[in-house]
C-alpha cells in the first residue's frame, strides 16, 4: 500500500517553522489529528477536518482511516522519538506512513548546551516511573530527560540528591524553539520546588557525592545493593549465572523462586529492552523483590506472586530461564524447560544434596553442562589469614534444541 498517512512534526516555532513538503501535507490534508496544543499551531489557511486525540489517548481515529487520502497527524519535534510516529510505526507497516520530521526537544537541547548528542543518555519520564533513572546514574554521565511536567524536575533533583548525586548540575530548557524558551540552572541538591513550565527538558551532568556505592553496568553488583533476608545469589555466582543465561535486548526472563529478585533485576539492568517475569511464593520476600526492583531501577520488572509450577501455567513463553529456588519441587524444571523458546537458556542452581541429585537426573535425559562452583575468600585465623569456604553450588545449564519444524 502507498503511503496514505503523513505524520508532521512540528517545533514551538509553529507553522512558521515547517518545510514546504509539511505545509503542503497539511495544506492538502481532509483531516489533521493531534493535540490541542499542536492544532491549535494551524493557521486559518488549513481547511481540513481538525481532530483531537481521544482521552484516554489512543490511535483508533487514525487506524480506522486506513487507506483513505489526506490523513495527516501533528506532533510534536521528531515524532519518532518517544512520539506518536513511533506508535504508528509499531501498528502500520512503514511503507503506508510519511514522516517528515522536526528536530527533537533532545537534538534542540543538545544544541544549546553544546553537548554531542550520540555521549549523551536520552530517556522520557513522560507516563514512565521515576525509578528508571537508577541505571542511568553514573559519576560524570550527561542524561538529557523528557519531563513528564513542570514537576518533573523536582523530583529528579530529589532522587539525585537520595541516591547520593546531589552536587549535579541541572538545567531545564523550556518551550524549546519558541518565543517562550527559557533556561533554568542549578544544582540538584539545592533545587527546592523551582516552578517550571510543563513543557521542558531536563539536562543532568551527574556528579557522584563523597563515598556513593558504585553500582556499575556489568552483572554482580555489590550484594550490599540488596536488601535481603539471606536468599540472595551472592555476587560472584550471580555474575557467573548471568553469564550463563546470556541477556540480550528484548529477551524475556523467568527468575523462578525469585528470593529477593536479584538475577531478574541485573538481566532487567543489562539492556533497557530487557524483560523479566520474578516469580516467588513467600510475601516478605514479595516485598523485597519490590523494594530492590525500584531501587535498582528496573520498575518494570513484573512480579508473580505464587508457587511454581502453577503460577508458571499463562506466563508468556520465555527466552530464558533460572531456577534457583524450587528446583527440588515436582514439575518446576519439566514445566520451565516445556514452556522455554526453542534456541532458550535454562539455568538452574542448586546448594542442596537433594536439589542437586535432581539436576544430574534430569541432565540424564535432556543433557546440558554441570558446573560446581566453589569460592572460597580469604579471612582471619588468629594471626593469620585462611581461606573459607562458601557453601559449593551446583550449576546446570541447558539451551533447548529447535524442532525439526521450526
Ligand atoms: C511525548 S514526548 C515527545 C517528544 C518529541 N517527539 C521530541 O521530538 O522531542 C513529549 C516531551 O518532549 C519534551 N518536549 C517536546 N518538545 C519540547 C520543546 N519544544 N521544549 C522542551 N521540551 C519539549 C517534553 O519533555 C515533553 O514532555
Amino acid at each position: 500500500m502507498a503511503p496514505w498517512l503523513t505524520v508532521v512534526g512540528i517545533g514551538e516555532d509553529g507553522y512558521g517553522g515547517l518545510g514546504k513538503a509539511a505545509r503542503r501535507a497539511l495544506r492538502e490534508a481532509r483531516v489533521v489529528i493531534g493535540g490541542e496544543r499542536h492544532l491549535a499551531l494551524l493557521p486559518r489557511c488549513i481547511a481540513a477536518q481538525r481532530l483531537p486525540w481521544p482521552r484516554p489517548f489512543a490511535l483508533t481515529p487514525v487506524l480506522q482511516r486506513r487507506g483513505e487520502a489526506g490523513v495527516c497527524v501533528l506532533a510534536s519535534g521528531d515524532p519518532m522519538f518517544y512520539g506518536v510516529g513511533a506508535s504508528l510505526a509499531a501498528q502500520l507497516p512503514a511503507a503506508e506512513m510519511r514522516v517528515l520530521s522536526a528536530p527533537s526537544s533532545c537534538a534542540l537541547a543538545a544544541a544549546r548546551l553544546g553537548w554531542a548528542l550520540q555521549d549523551v543518555s536520552t530517556l522520557s519520564l513522560v507516563g514512565r516511573p521515576l525509578q528508571a533513572l537508577h541505571p542511568r546514574l553514573h559519576d560524570g554521565a550527561r542524561l538529557l530527560i523528557l519531563s513528564s511536567d513542570g514537576h518533573s524536575p523536582a523530583a529528579v533533583a530529589g532522587l539525585l540528591t537520595a541516591r547520593g548525586y546531589g552536587p549535579s548540575r541541572l538545567s531545564v530548557l523550556e518551550h524549546l524553539g519558541g518565543e517562550r524558551e527559557r533556561r533554568l540552572d542549578g544544582r540538584a541538591e539545592t533545587w527546592g520546588e523551582v516552578q517550571v513550565a510543563a513543557l521542558n527538558v531536563l539536562a543532568v551532568e551527574c556528579l557522584a557525592g563523597a563515598q556513593v556505592p558504585r553500582l556499575p553496568l556489568g552483572p554482580g553488583l555489590p550484594d550490599s545493593a540488596y536488601r535481603h533476608d539471606g536468599q540472595l545469589t551472592k555476587r560472584d555466582v550471580r555474575a557467573i549465572t548471568l553469564a550463563r543465561l546470556a541477556p540480550a535486548p528484548g529477551e524475556l526472563l523467568w527468575d523462578v523462586g525469585a528470593g529477593c529478585g536479584s538475577i531478574g533485576i541485573e538481566w532487567m539492568r543489562s539492556h533497557p529492552a530487557c524483560r523479566a517475569l520474578a516469580i516467588e511464593a513467600n510475601s516478605e520476600r514479595q516485598a523485597l523483590i519490590l523494594h530492590n526492583r525500584d531501587a535498582l531501577g528496573v520498575p518494570d520488572l513484573r512480579l508473580v506472586a505464587g508457587h511454581a509450577p502453577e503460577a508458571l501455567a499463562d506466563l508468556p513463553a520465555p527466552d530464558a530461564v533460572f531456577i534457583g529456588g524450587g528446583v527440588s519441587l515436582p514439575g518446576v524444571l519439566e514445566r520451565c524447560w516445556e514452556r522455554l523458546k526453542p534456541g532458550g537458556r535454562l539455568v538452574a542452581n542448586a546448594v542442596t544434596l537433594q536439589s542437586e541429585a535432581r539436576l544430574v537426573a534430569w541432565r540424564e535425559r535432556h543433557g546440558g553442562e554441570l558446573s560446581r562452583i566453589a569460592l572460597a575468600q580469604a579471612r582471619p585465623l588468629g594471626d593469620f589469614d585462611t581461606w573459607r569456604q562458601a557453601l559449593p553450588i551446583t550449576l546446570l545449564e541447558a539451551t533447548k534444541p529447535w524442532s525439526p519444524h521450526e
